[in-house]
């Protein structure tokens, strides 16, 4: 089939490659010129495993192309996809602004059938609305809007993207139905579902799914606070409960919060979807609070150990990108922790394997970016590890112990296992789980 990807970035260069992999003709089309000079030549702007070898695959076989011009990239193209960004506005609903200029576009430039998906994250009533731009200028024959909304995960997108869980697909045109079932069969190959469903119920499945997944991370996050106060370990609360068939292992592990470009925009464009329609979503809403506050918990963790003032203090910090496996820095809680640290006076020396180039370009001269993560450590007076790349999961316990300058470490993602810890002459404190001091 012949498809077009309006928005080359997470989901659009990923999407866009896997479709070429399984033997499509894809052109991506991108207003950033930089980013499609650099595909041309086969290389990633964004840290995704896997990714690269499929992009330069699909380029040499002739599959997949890149350009700035949508004219150029819809020409031809049976389905266009629409990946493109859709930030939170001022109120914190879902700013639809490239969306709807992309269809007020696309309105004046095709000429036959073409099937319009909405890719991006889009609340409820979206599909009409594009729709509704399209027939200001289009024959309404030639066109149907449909909603796709992709569930990958930053740092496996690439598998996450050839063997989905689950494909949504809304749309109320048979047309449209049988051409977006041509081109999902060869990923659901060993029988996971197409659901087709109307606009507005996949347009909701979407948030529904990030709002309940934050929403579960928020309660652990909360369960690890309570865990702290009242002497429990929230790491065997979560095997225990997990366990249960009901519940499920997976998504409980507590931490410093969630970051990304999804979970903080998606939960609170739902908030706003509610209030729009006279509902008050409490959960929801306090899923965000939540969220803010776990942000500031190991924080508070650092000035209790040191007391408020960090002058003299140097921090070392392992890992920067909202999670590990991706470069993304959007939302990231190290980011959090770094300004609230360096607002306290605090030097700063951080590590991550992925996110240093994004993070330069963001807080460059107040940090100092080091070579490893040993590199950190020198003469720092606590560890702060706030992304669990699965490097720092079995480092050098003794050369950490030398390089710093006192041997206090701060785990916000429970790294560590205490069992360990408790045979190291360290101080770890980490979250919702005793703290051990083996200094003494
Ligand atoms: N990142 C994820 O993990 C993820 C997962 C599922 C869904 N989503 C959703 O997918 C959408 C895209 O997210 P992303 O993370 O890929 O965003 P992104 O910011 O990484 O990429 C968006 C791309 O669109 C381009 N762009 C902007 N305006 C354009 C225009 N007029 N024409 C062509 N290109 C244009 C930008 O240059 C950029 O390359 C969002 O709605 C997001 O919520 C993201």
């Amino acid at each position: 089939m012949k498809l077009a990807i309006i928005g080359t970035g997470y989901v659009g260069l990923v999407s866009g490659t896997c479709f070429a992999e399984t033997g499509n003709d894809v052109i991506c089309v991108d207003v950033n010129t930089e980013k499609v000079a650099q595909l041309r030549a086969g290389k990633t702007p964004i840290y995704e495993p896997g990714l690269e070898n499929l992009l330069v695959r699909n380029i040499r076989e002739g599959r997949l192309t890149f350009t700035t011009s949508l004219e150029e990239g819809i020409k031809d193209a049976e389905i266009i996809f629409l990946a493109l960004p859709t930030p939170p506005g001022k109120d914190g609903a879902a700013d639809l602004q490239y969306v709807l200029q992309v269809a007020a576009d696309l309105s004046k430039m095709i000429t036959s059938y073409k099937v319009i998906v909405n890719k991006s994250t889009v609340p409820v009533g979206t599909a009409e609305k594009v729709a509704s731009v399209l027939a200001q200028n289009l024959d309404t024959q030639l066109f149907d809007v449909v909603s796709n909304p992709e569930f990958l995960r930053e740092g496996v997108a690439v598998e996450d993207f050839l063997k989905p869980d689950r494909v949504v697909i809304g749309t109320s045109s048979e047309r449209a139905r049988k051409l977006m079932d041509e081109l999902y069969q060869p990923f659901v190959r060993q029988g996971n579902p197409i659901y087709f469903m109307d606009e507005r119920s996949s347009e909701m499945t979407k948030y529904a799914a990030n709002a309940y997944l934050a929403m579960r991370i928020s309660f652990m996050n909360e369960m690890a606070n309570l865990c702290d106060r009242v002497g429990a370990n929230v790491d065997m609360v979560r095997v225990g409960m997990g366990s249960d068939s009901r519940i499920g292992k997976r998504f409980l592990f507590a931490g410093i919060g969630y970051g990304g470009s999804c979970f903080p925009k998606d939960v609170q464009a739902l908030g706003m979807t509610a209030e729009e329609y006279g509902y008050d979503f409490k959960l929801v809403n306090t899923t965000t609070q939540v969220n803010n506050r776990q942000k500031t918990i190991l924080g508070d963790k650092i000035h209790n150990y040191f007391g408020k003032d960090l002058s003299g203090k140097t921090i070392a910090l392992w890992g920067l990108a909202f999670k590990p496996e991706t470069d993304d820095i959007r939302e990231a809680p190290a980011l959090e922790l770094i300004r609230e640290l360096k607002a306290a006076h605090a030097t700063i020396r951080a590590y991550d394997p992925e996110a240093m180039t994004n993070v330069k370009n963001t807080i460059s001269d107040e940090v100092y970016f080091a070579k490893d993560q040993y590199d950190t450590l020198e003469n720092a007076d606590a560890l702060i590890i706030a992304t669990e790349w699965s490097e720092f999961r079995n480092p050098d316990f003794g050369r950490m112990e030398k390089l710093l300058r006192q041997p206090v470490i701060f785990d916000g993602r429970n790294v560590f296992s205490l069992d360990k810890m408790r045979t190291l002459p360290f101080y770890y404190e980490s979250m919702g789980r005793p703290t051990i001091n083996a200094t003494q």
